[in-house]
């Protein structure tokens, strides 16, 4: 067991295990700080964070930059509420769309508001552009799927643990299985009232599952062709993480409705966001949608700031360049060590697969260890361990975590 006799790890687990929801299964450690890729724990043992608040912290654990930003406007001004203008937000929304290539944005905080709002933009255009009958558009969505935790996002999600006893669910969404061309055709097919499919570039929650080459590129196009709006879920796999500023990059795809969130800020504030063009976003008018933070002039700073990082510090080819060494020095490790049956993934974004049954504590068991020897990452689904850095990381440091993964899972057989 990795929990210390450590009166203030011990005091700080059980405070939460007695005051707050046990809505999650943390790992045992303590953390107090952070910078880069590094986190340290209350003891001061220092982690790489192979986590990144779920790749919310691409630019690294508090940026300089990106803190200096929140900063500084967090002295001038923080929150106006859309009932008035502010000077932040305007230069946010060009730089954003501009940065993206959209024509405009809607800013919201969680990445699951982000969702909600590509939903309700898709759902209204479909009724006020495209003419489908009142209450009868629906969304195709996949198997596996994560698209966050609202009651209308479970709704469509087959994870009994995230979706069983929070019904009555919102009806609308067709699912269809992943990485599957012919049962999007086949259902666009046989049902004239689409709206939109909504899909992630790569599955990251349900395990790092990559489509095969030319699936979303496929996808794209049959969506164009029929009028369908093709709507990416890039809340984690957007921002660099996978080697691209944007995962459907890799395929050259442009979405008519993309979602972003997490690193947006660089993890130091919830920053969310949908972008499309003028004839999809037009269908929004004023009162219809927003949220009180959405578009505040802090966050608004902070994401410009975050967003630049990316940019100066070429966090996409160094994601690239990394995760080609990763998955190649895992990869060859998997060939010889039984425990680990499959590497996965592209750029900064990948997962080994643990041969054992799915509900085995293998992969835990794994994560405790790695925890032990100073690397943090956490399973996802049971048997997968995803892996994704702060990309950041140099060459040196992700060949010492290789070797800390490598000895670890060694050490266990
Ligand atoms: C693809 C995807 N969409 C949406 C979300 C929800 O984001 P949030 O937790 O900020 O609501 C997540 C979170 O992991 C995600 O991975």
């Amino acid at each position: 067991m990795l929990l210390k006799d450590n009166s203030i790890s011990k005091t700080a687990i059980a405070l939460e295990e007695k005051y707050g929801a046990h809505n999650y299964h943390p790992l045992p450690v303590v953390l107090n700080k952070g910078k880069g890729v590094h986190v340290w724990d209350v003891d001061g043992k220092q982690y790489y964070d192979f986590l990144s608040a779920y790749s919310a912290v691409n630019q690294g654990h508090c940026h300089p930059r990106i803190i200096d930003s929140l900063i500084e406007q967090a002295k001038t001004l923080t929150l106006t509420s859309r009932a008035f203008y502010n000077d932040q937000l305007g230069i946010y929304e060009k730089f954003i769309s501009n940065y993206f290539g959209f024509d405009k944005v809607l800013p919201m905080n969680t990445g699951a508001e982000a969702v909600e709002t590509a939903i309700k933009i898709c759902r209204k255009f479909a009724y006020e552009k495209k003419g489908i009958p009142e209450e009868m558009a629906n969304i195709i969505v996949c198997e596996n799927n994560f698209h966050g935790r609202t009651t209308t996002i479970i709704s469509f999600s087959n994870d009994a643990t995230a979706k069983k006893n929070f019904g009555p669910y919102t009806p609308g969404f067709i699912t269809i299985p992943y990485d599957d061309i012919e049962a999007l055709e086949a259902v666009i097919k046989t049902n004239k009232n689409i709206a939109g499919f909504l899909v992630e570039p790569i599955q990251g929650e349900a395990g790092v599952y990559v489509p095969t080459d030319g699936y979303l590129k496929q996808a794209r196009e049959i969506c164009k062709k029929n009028d369908i709006l093709f709507i990416a879920d890039e809340v984690q796999t957007g921002i660099a993480r996978t080697g691209k500023l944007l995962a459907v990059e890799h395929e050259n795809v442009k979405p008519d409705v993309l979602i972003l969130g997490k690193a947006l800020s660089g993890g130091v504030y919830p920053v969310s966001a949908v972008l499309a063009n003028d004839h999809i976003m037009e269908v929004i008018k004023p009162g219809q949608h927003g949220s009180t933070f959405g578009g505040n002039p802090l966050a608004a700073a902070v994401a410009i700031e975050a967003l630049k990082v990316v940019t100066d510090e070429n966090l996409a080819e160094n994601a690239e360049r990394l995760g080609i060494i990763f998955r190649k020095e895992l990869g060859d490790f998997a060939i010889e060590n039984d425990l680990v049956s499959a590497v996965r993934g592209k750029g900064l974004l990948n997962a080994i697969l643990i041969n054992d049954t799915e509900d085995s504590s293998t992969a835990w068991n794994i994560c405790m260890k790695l925890s032990e020897n100073g690397l943090l990452a956490k399973p996802t689904h049971g048997n997968i361990i995803r892996f994704a850095p702060p990309l950041v990381i140099t060459e040196i440091q992700i060949r010492e975590c290789i070797e800390i993964i490598k000895n670890t899972i060694s050490s266990m057989i």
